[in-house]
């Protein structure tokens, strides 16, 4: 018997480089006990040898066996560790393993690792600061209690968004403190520590109120996307009970009356900033991993047209702007001939991350499936919540699906305007690269005709309804 020692809960590292080495030994998964962090009250354990020394050589294992273990490694479960060593040396033997989605150890694996990304989605979305005075100035406090060890990993995303802040987050297990330039831990507090309410709950309740939609209204999918464990930290879920019970009746107003758009709040703009850098940091879905960047939409936040594209491609990946590699330049072009000018349209994507196959150096467009469009919907509506455009414009099959929440055919839903359930003017039309991959070059010029001339109905429309 042997000891897996590492030094935290969350030690990736630390498994990594033990696991290599009772790997190289061949040592049994059964004959390890794993134990996290400095608690040595586990006495058997403190007793039992290291790995044994494994002379050289090496192995080397898929990325996405990593990713994989990076993940579910954060999970509370404490089997964690030797289900990932025995998984680990599955996959050494037979790399393909990690296909093989009936395999019971591979999808307990990814289920730890799917509940710990729902866990970091979690933590960006319902920690609220409150503010305090200290003797340097403003410091924002929150209380979160996370399912799992994902505090540390978290911390990077909270870095980058509350650059400038001076802020700290408390957690049962650990407290992160940034001071504008470096990242503190201390031990775990408790909810006492912070502060109960402050001014700043206020922005969070009008702008909740503000985008709260009565039609919209399933209680099953608000519980899933905003449990209500997490309730008691979020001033604006006070907020709920009242809107819920108002719902009916503010729904039958709302058919009554005729089709307009409510009033964008009045810190859209800001909103719309926090809204971007939380999808930089996107891990709803698997694309993230193997992209440069989340691709978030552009464009006015009173932009009266908005278009929705399938997905960014590699360009758009590298660039992190939507539409601006060979597709988007035949948008440009059409665009301009319809006489709409692109900078007074906000352009986005059904799906912001670029799914692709590699094949040598070459990253080959793949469609997105439902899981991912499902997914990456999230980013959509709360784009489309904020802007509240006059004409959604959907590019093609991918980016219909995700407005109209289900599958139609091109052919049969374009040239007619369709009302949307928000009150905007929703178009179906193709996509640009639809037109940029037919390669009979009448077919082409016909087609693209027809592109601009919906383009043209459509910026007559808009104009008409300004
Ligand atoms: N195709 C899309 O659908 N979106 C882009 O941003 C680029 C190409």
């Amino acid at each position: 018997m042997y000891r897996g020692r590492l030094s935290a809960p969350d030690d990736f590292e630390g498994w990594r480089e033990v696991a290599r080495a009772f790997a190289l030994a061949g040592v049994d998964p059964a004959d390890i006990m794993w134990t996290a962090g400095p608690d040595e009250s586990d006495l058997f354990a403190t007793d039992l040898p290291p790995p044994p020394p494994s002379g050289s050589g090496g192995f080397s294992v898929p990325r996405p066996f990593l990713n994989l273990a990076e993940s579910a490694i954060l999970h509370r479960d404490p089997e964690r560790f030797a289900l990932l060593y025995a998984l680990l040396l599955r996959v050494r033997e037979r790399p393909g393993r990690l296909e093989d989605k009936a395999d019971p150890l591979l999808r307990r694996v990814e289920m730890l690792a799917s509940a710990v990304r729902r866990d970091i989605h979690k933590m960006r979305a319902f920690v609220r600061f409150r503010e305090l005075e200290d003797e340097t100035g403003p410091r924002y406090v929150a209380w979160f209690e996370p399912d799992h060890h994902i505090v540390r990993v978290n911390a990077s995303f909270f870095m980058r968004r509350f650059a400038s802040m001076h802020w700290s987050i408390l957690t049962p297990e650990l407290s992160i403190h940034w001071d504008g330039e470096t990242l503190t831990e201390g031990p775990g507090a408790s909810a006492q520590d912070a502060p109960a309410d402050d001014p700043v709950e206020q922005i969070w309740k009008s702008y909740y109120a503000s985008i709260f939609n009565p039609a919209r209204l399933k209680i099953g999918a608000m519980l899933s996307e905003m449990p209500r464990k997490y309730w008691r930290n979020l001033p604006e879920a006070a907020l709920i009970p009242e809107l819920v019970a108002g719902a009916q009746a503010r729904e039958a107003a709302m058919i009554a009356a005729p089709a307009k758009p409510p009033a964008r709040p009045s810190n859209a703009t800001a909103t719309w900033a926090a809204l971007r850098e939380e999808a930089m940091g996107c891990t709803r879905c698997p694309l993230y991993r193997d992209t440069t960047q989340t691709v978030f939409g552009e464009g006015p936040i009173d932009a009266p047209l908005l278009f929705i594209g399938e997905q960014p491609g590699d360009q758009e990946d590298l660039a992190g702007r939507p539409f601006v590699g060979p597709a988007g330049q035949l948008f440009d072009r059409a665009l301009e001939e319809a006489g709409i000018d692109r900078r007074q349209t906000y352009v986005t994507n059904a799906v912001k991350h670029f799914k692709h196959e590699r094949r040598g150096k070459r990253r080959i467009h793949q469609t997105p499936e439902t899981p991912e469009i499902q997914a990456c919907r999230w980013w959509l509506t709360q784009e489309l919540d904020l802007l509240q455009p006059r004409i959604i414009v959907a590019l093609g099959a991918t980016a219909a699906r995700s407005l109209l929440g289900k599958t139609v055919t091109i052919g049969r839903t374009r040239g007619t305007p369709i009302a949307l359930e928000s009150g905007a003017q929703g178009w179906v039309t193709v996509h640009p690269s639809f037109l940029l991959r037919m390669p009979d070059e009448a077919r082409k010029a016909k087609e693209r005709q027809r592109f601009v001339s919906e383009l043209k109905e459509i910026g007559e429309r808009m104009r008409n309804l300004a």
